[in-house]
């Protein structure tokens, strides 16, 4: 049976959180291991259920994997392609990173193509566009991509747009293939320059990670590394504004404050006052909260995976805010939920105009997405009385230990599997 999240709002958040790795970035580091038949070693990978389908993946393919609380091991010393690949491919679209490295090692693969999701059609041209640059050929099949390459061959690449996945790809690509690869308009997240690193650690000179240029010189041999994924500024977020939203102090530990810059200074803007240190923050309530204009846009601008819990914040903000989202097409269901708690929030178009309420109300809800689900959670804080979100797994793909890092800081939250058990 399902799981579903009771929560109990109306209190404040007080202690201290501890951030994990970061989901988005272990995800293509961990694909990263597949190009060298080396063993890599990755310190601080968060447990949580995508994390747990690349580890399936990579078994499947033939990769030893051992796994052990946050450090996971790899060895690919030979691969062969499988069934269990394609079974849980289809699970999700960060299953497509794997498609440079294999291009890499089996010059022959077959990916299921990632379908369209809650938050948009999310096509993979970019991803094709760049590989094929360095010399690959893809045919569509039934639902499938086939990509065969001969000897890649490094070159320039120009992105009509800063894609992340399609970044990465072609970065792990280009870092086995001959000669240099220039990625022009590339993607400038802190997730980029943490792929970077494991890659310069393996072998390959990578630079310029981080700017919208970045030049890989290629290394045939690649070979092993040890890395300790950054810290996930996403679920940082989530908690610094989840803070925000129920108020008390939260103090965040293992957190870099540079890779939330837009966020914290939206924060500051909202009236909340935010405390930087070395690898920690303190969150604080200020004495008035106002409104804000967002627009999500690529690193370094606002992160479109934090509009959703801003919305939440921003549903009891006195004052007409407004969030537009300029990444993903689509990414406003999450909004029923917020309305049946009592938000009132209209979306036209790319826009979703948000008047602030004075509370929102306890209500039964579904998380729609991942980002949603963390948007409800945050509403749930602050609604005097019990909510009750479906949907979990969803939370669960990209949050550790949600439950007792919240019951840390004093919400009372429990998992249950059916509507009859208590609090
Ligand atoms: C990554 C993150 C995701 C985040 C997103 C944007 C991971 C595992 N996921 O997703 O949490 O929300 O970045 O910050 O890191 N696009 C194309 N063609 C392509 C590729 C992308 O049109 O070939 C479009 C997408 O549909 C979307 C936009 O570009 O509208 C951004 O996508 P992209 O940057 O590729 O995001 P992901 O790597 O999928």
């Amino acid at each position: 049976m399902e799981d579903k999240y009771l929560i109990e709002g109306g209190s404040t958040l007080n202690g201290t959180v501890c951030i994990s790795g970061s989901k988005n970035a272990s995800l293509p580091l961990l694909a990263a291991s597949l190009l060298t038949a080396d063993k890599c070693i990755f310190k601080g990978v968060p447990h949580l259920l995508d994390i747990d389908n690349m580890i399936k993946m990579l078994s499947g393919l033939g990769a030893q994997v051992n796994h052990q609380g946050s450090q996971i091991v790899i060895q690919a010393r030979e691969l062969r392609e499988t069934g269990m690949l394609h079974l849980y491919a289809r699970k999700m679209r960060a299953s497509f990173l794997l498609l440079g490295p294999l291009l890499v090692r089996l010059g022959e693969v077959c990916l299921p193509l990632p379908g369209g999701c809650a938050i948009g059609s999310r096509p993979v041209d970019l991803h094709l566009k760049g590989l094929s640059s360095l010399g690959a050929r893809f045919q569509m099949e039934n639902g499938y991509i086939r990509a065969s390459a001969g000897e890649l061959r490094g070159c320039e690449v120009p992105l009509s747009y800063p894609s992340v996945g399609a970044t990465e790809n072609i970065m792990m690509a280009a870092a086995a293939a001959q000669g240099k690869t220039t990625i022009i308009n590339a993607a400038m997240e802190p997730e980029i320059v943490d792929l970077a690193d494991l890659l310069n650690k393996m072998g390959a000179r990578v630079t310029g990670a981080g700017s919208s240029v970045i030049e890989v010189e290629g290394n045939r041999e690649l070979h092993g590394a040890a890395h300790t994924v950054i810290p996930d500024r996403i679920e940082a977020g989530t908690y610094m504004i989840a803070a925000a939203a129920a108020g008390g102090q939260v103090h965040l530990e293992r957190v870099i404050a540079e890779h939330l810059r837009a966020v914290i200074d939206k924060l500051r803007e909202a009236g909340i006052r935010i405390e930087e240190g070395n690898n920690e923050l303190l969150v604080r309530p200020g004495r008035k909260m106002n409104p804000l204009k967002i627009i999500t846009g690529p690193y370094p601008a606002f992160p479109t995976d934090l509009q959703p819990q801003f919305a939440a914040l921003l549903s009891v903000v006195p004052g007409e805010s407004t969030i537009t989202e300029t990444v993903f097409e689509n990414r406003f269901l999450y909004t029923k939920g917020l309305q049946q708690m009592g938000a009132q929030i209209t979306v036209d178009g790319r826009t979703a105009c948000i008047r602030g309420v004075e509370s929102l109300i306890p209500a039964q809800v579904e998380a729609t997405d991942l980002r949603a689900g963390a948007a409800l959670v945050i509403a749930a804080l602050m609604a005097p009385g019990r909510t009750e979100i479906s949907g979990v797994y969803h939370l669960d793909r990209g949050y550790e230990n949600l439950e007792g890092k919240l019951t840390s800081l004093g919400v009372k939250i429990s998992r249950v599997a059916d509507q009859a058990a208590n609090l």
